[in-house]
């Protein structure tokens, strides 16, 4: 399976900084062996996918309402973020649930809404540095994964331990294999699982070669185009 190398700028980025980013991920996605897609803040994303239009960077959105319309002032629906020019998006954040409260049922819901508007959603699952020294990793994820995936789901999966989001820890090379060869487990073998805490062009190479990890969900790493490229670089063609 080809490899997805996705960038989450999350609440980064004003338009210059976002314009001059994608004009360099622009002129430097084409002939690397992966597919790239940058998620930057909503502000953004339409002057973004402009840059990106025609390149082999696709754009997507960080989070989207359950909803297609209605009455949720600061809200956006899927089918805003389609017509902004986004192909995916991400849902059920770490920082999403934990910042807004998010609920798995919750995050089921946005899913279903995101397809409903042709877009691909990227789910995140990961457990807490607590559940994992409590033995509890195997079983959060697949919690989130039985409460968050809807029937049939055909995304992607983002397998991101809060733990090592923003702190420059990963798990170790084996308990990484271990989480994907379980999340293999449950959601079959047509989903991609992306790998995503602390991803850089240092460790980018060890943790995208190891089996059932389709790719990476890259934050901080991602605002920097050399960075990002370098990752996107390592992937094992
Ligand atoms: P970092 O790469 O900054 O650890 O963030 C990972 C992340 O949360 C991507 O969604």
């Amino acid at each position: 399976m080809r490899r997805m190398i996705a960038g989450n700028w999350k609440m980064n980025m004003l338009s210059e900084g976002a314009l001059q980013l994608a004009g360099a991920l622009r002129r430097g996605a084409d002939r690397l062996g992966c597919e790239l897609l940058v998620c930057p803040p909503a502000t953004v994303l339409s002057a973004v996918a402009h840059v990106l239009l025609g390149s082999a960077c696709q754009t997507g959105a960080q989070d989207c309402h359950a909803e297609a319309a209605g009455a949720h002032t600061g809200d956006l629906a899927a089918p805003m973020l389609r017509d902004a020019g986004a192909t995916h998006v991400i849902l059920g954040h770490s920082e999403r649930r934990a910042q807004h409260g998010e609920t798995d049922a919750m995050v089921h819901a946005k899913v279903e809404a995101a397809v409903r508007a042709g877009l691909v959603p990227i789910v995140c699952v990961g457990e807490t540095l607590a559940e994992r020294e409590g033995g509890r990793a195997e079983s959060v994820v697949a919690g989130q994964l039985a409460g968050s995936l809807p029937h049939g789901f055909a995304g992607l999966v983002a397998y991101e331990p809060v733990w090592a989001i923003g702190t420059g820890r990963t798990p170790t090379q084996a308990d990484i294999a271990a989480m994907h060869a379980a999340i293999r487990h449950r959601v079959g073998a047509a989903i991609r699982i992306l790998y995503g805490g602390s991803v850089k062009p240092e460790n980018a190479a060890a943790i995208l070669a190891l089996p059932e990890v389709g790719g990476a969900l890259v934050g901080g790493a991602s605002l920097d185009a050399a960075s990002f490229l370098a990752i996107a670089a390592a992937c094992p063609v």
